[in-house]
């Protein structure tokens, strides 16, 4: 105990003063893993850093984490620490999807697996990662299609103007859920969509973009906003209310992730549709630690099951979001 505890004060020291503490100074028996997390921009990001908490804890592994409060340079020399540090694994949750080959080559050679969580890079060695563990955003962006498919059904439309505020630019979730619902409604003459604009996954911004999009198409303008998380839809609702336009009644609402806050607007009639993205990563990643140390093979790609949240469904059926 003493010995973990020793090893956790080193780690925190080390992340604090950039101090070059060597791993063969520490605990060699005990398995370090250096988790680079993007940040903390939505209820979703401080559930999923919490998921990798717990199960690093369940796991008795030493936890190295860094916040990189969304930059990605600050990502970089997270990873660049934990190489120094010798950690035995690497989880990265890349803010971005481009500009990570120097430095994960440089994990490479120092012989430390990658493990690539929530979110995917763009490179073309693919050797540079060991596995991906995270959603299938194509997926989920066509299970928002899917349900848009099935509203204009039922509502008899024959003409829905779309708006999108689309997750950071440039990320995994942002470019596939547009994607994954651009393949579903696109050639369908009922869909406009009218223009798609960031919020980078912040409540904030999602309610600037709401503003911005409220003021260029007018109340009538608008029949559908899909937002890219919950945390943009939430801002998007209040600036709905504070127009006096009700959300799931006047103007259809698509959202994904799922967090209590959005279930609960979705249960009032506030929202028609929440396309489930799980944060509770932690323990399929500890677990691929565990494999990895132990020198087992494994897949190259791991997706979490996960569902969708619709006015259609019996809504007494979903249970406590835990975030
Ligand atoms: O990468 C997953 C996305 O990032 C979640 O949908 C969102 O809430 C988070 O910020």
């Amino acid at each position: 105990m003493k010995r973990r505890m020793l090893c956790l004060l080193v780690l925190l020291c080390m992340l604090l003063s950039g101090c070059a503490a060597s791993r063969q100074e520490e605990d060699k028996g005990a398995v370090v893993v250096g988790f680079s997390q993007l940040g903390s921009e939505s209820s979703w990001r401080i559930g999923n850093t919490a998921s990798m908490e717990k199960a690093a804890r369940a796991h008795g592994y030493g936890l190295m984490l860094d916040n990189a409060n969304q930059k990605q340079e600050r990502q970089i020399s997270a990873i660049r620490s934990f190489i120094a540090y010798q950690v035995d694994v690497i989880a990265l949750s890349p803010i971005v999807e481009t500009g990570w080959d120097n430095v994960l080559r440089e994990a490479k050679d120092a012989g430390i697996p990658v493990i690539l969580t929530d979110r995917m890079i763009d490179t073309a060695d693919d050797s540079l990662y060991t596995v991906y563990i995270g959603a299938d955003f194509l997926q989920e962006g066509r299970r928002a299609g899917e349900y848009l498919l099935k509203k204009a059904d039922a509502m008899g439309a024959d003409h829905l103007n779309v708006v999108e505020i689309s997750g950071t630019i440039d990320s995994t979730p942002m470019r596939e859920r547009q994607q994954g619902f651009m393949q579903v409604i696109d050639g369908d003459p009922r869909f406009t969509v009218l223009e798609s604009v960031s919020g980078d996954f912040l409540r904030s911004k999602g309610e600037e973009c709401a503003r911005y999009l409220l003021e260029k198409y007018g109340a009538d303008g608008i029949d559908v906003i899909y937002s890219h998380n919950d945390g943009m839809t939430l801002g998007a609702l209040d600036v709905l209310d504070a127009a006096g336009i009700r959300p799931g009644e006047d103007v259809v609402i698509i959202s994904v992730d799922g967090e209590q806050a959005a279930v609960d607007a979705l249960k009032a009639g506030r929202v028609n549709c929440i396309v489930e993205c799980t944060p509770d990563l932690g323990d399929d990643v500890m677990d691929m630690v565990e494999a990895l140390t132990q020198g087992k093979a494994v897949p190259k790609a791991m997706h979490p099951e996960e569902t969708v949240f619709t006015e259609f469904d019996d809504l007494s059926q979903i249970g406590p979001r835990g975030y």
